[in-house]
């Protein structure tokens, strides 16, 4: 029931503080620590790569899972899109272990790939889904819930970001198993609730986001996301739940490509959205954002605190930076949101699109 909400993707982006919470009761003890089946954490401390499957936006928060295993488990880990990797042949590490994303626990193509996983290389896999009994569920060798309530919209939110926060507890987890130093010294419980806390101002905010929204993506053709690091697999987010539901041709890049041939695209007005929370890599982005600027583009900045400057327009507050994801995340959901509203389109069920996609 979506309540007094139009749309039930703006009630389930306003979840995302509770969702985070519900992880965090559910996945680790006062104290911080994980708890989570040995058995997995055994099997997982075997591998020599982890692989982790998805599609779409499930893909996306698998990218963003790439870089908390390695930070947190020092585990070579590799994010795969499920219907490529279904139909090649891959050169497999000797001790592979799978992690399946995905919210409807039903996709094909991620599917197919653990048939493949059972039948073919025998290797044992986690499915992190939303939906208890769901085909991947049942399917896989171990099983973690997502705790984010159903998610009706078609466009994925609370499911992303609830994927990116269990990575992360098991990134956790597997890495203090491995006694990695990084993961100690990660406080992921009290990261967790600063990340809450941050996504609930963004969203008691959204007025702010549908002003941007109105002056920038009312009547746009196009527009970019930019970013590097994990700010790039934002980015990648970013651009699909524009395209998805605003039907803008919206495209996510890694800001230093831009030069390498996307800026060609960039006319009087293009709306680019800068994504800033790595300080590592942020002045690389500033300088990206001045030669698109020099060729007319509209340029809105998401910049956490710590790396804010007095022309940012869109500051979010900061917390680590392996989990800013989390945050960031949430002004472009709410762009996307908003720019579909004001196009006048039905931003719970766009055209052509299906909320389980259960064919190849
Ligand atoms: O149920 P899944 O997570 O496996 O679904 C994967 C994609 O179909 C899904 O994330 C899709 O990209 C969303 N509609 C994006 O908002």
């Amino acid at each position: 029931d979506r309540g007094a909400y139009p749309y039930y993707m703006l009630k389930e982006i306003d979840e995302q503080p509770a969702v985070l919470h519900r992880i965090q009761e559910t996945y680790l003890q006062d104290s911080g620590i994980p708890v989570l089946d040995q058995e997995m954490l055994n099997a997982m401390a075997k591998a020599d790569r982890i692989y982790i499957v998805g599609a779409g936006t499930s893909y996306h928060a698998g990218l963003v899972g790439q870089t908390l295993f390695e930070k947190l488990a020092q585990v070579p880990t590799q994010a795969v899109l499920a219907s490529e990797f279904a139909y090649t042949d891959p050169i497999l590490s000797k001790h592979p272990f799978f992690i399946f994303l995905t919210q409807s626990g039903e996709t094909a193509d991620s599917r197919q790939v653990l048939v493949r996983v059972n039948e073919e290389w025998q290797a044992p896999s986690l499915t992190i889904t939303n939906v208890e009994n769901s085909t991947l569920y049942r399917e896989a060798s171990y099983q973690l819930l997502l705790q984010a309530g159903p998610e009706i919209a078609v466009a994925s939110t609370k499911a992303y970001t609830a994927q990116i926060a269990v990575e992360a507890v098991v990134a956790k987890a597997l890495g203090t198993r491995k006694q990695v130093p990084a993961a100690d010294a990660f406080d992921l419980q009290h990261e967790l609730s600063l990340a809450a806390n941050a996504i609930q101002a963004i969203v008691d905010d959204k007025a702010q986001i549908k002003t941007v929204a109105h002056k920038d993506l009312a009547t746009t053709r196009n527009a970019f996301y930019i970013g590097r690091g994990v700010d790039y697999f934002v980015a990648l987010e970013a651009a699909l739940k524009l395209k998805e539901i605003s039907y803008i041709q919206a495209e996510g890049f890694a800001s230093g490509e831009l030069k390498h041939g996307t800026i060609a695209l960039i006319e009087d007005q293009t709306p680019v959205i800068a994504l800033i929370t790595q300080a590592r890599t942020a002045s690389h982005t500033r300088g990206n954002i001045q030669e698109v600027q020099s060729r007319g583009a509209q340029v809105l900045t998401i910049v956490s605190e710590n790396l804010a400057k007095t022309s940012d327009q869109l500051v979010i507050p900061s917390i680590s930076e392996l989990l800013m994801p989390l945050i960031s995340v949430v002004p472009a959901q709410l762009l996307a949101y908003y720019a579909s509203l004001e196009r006048g389109y039905n931003v719970d069920q766009p055209r052509n699109l299906a909320k389980s996609v259960t064919v190849e």
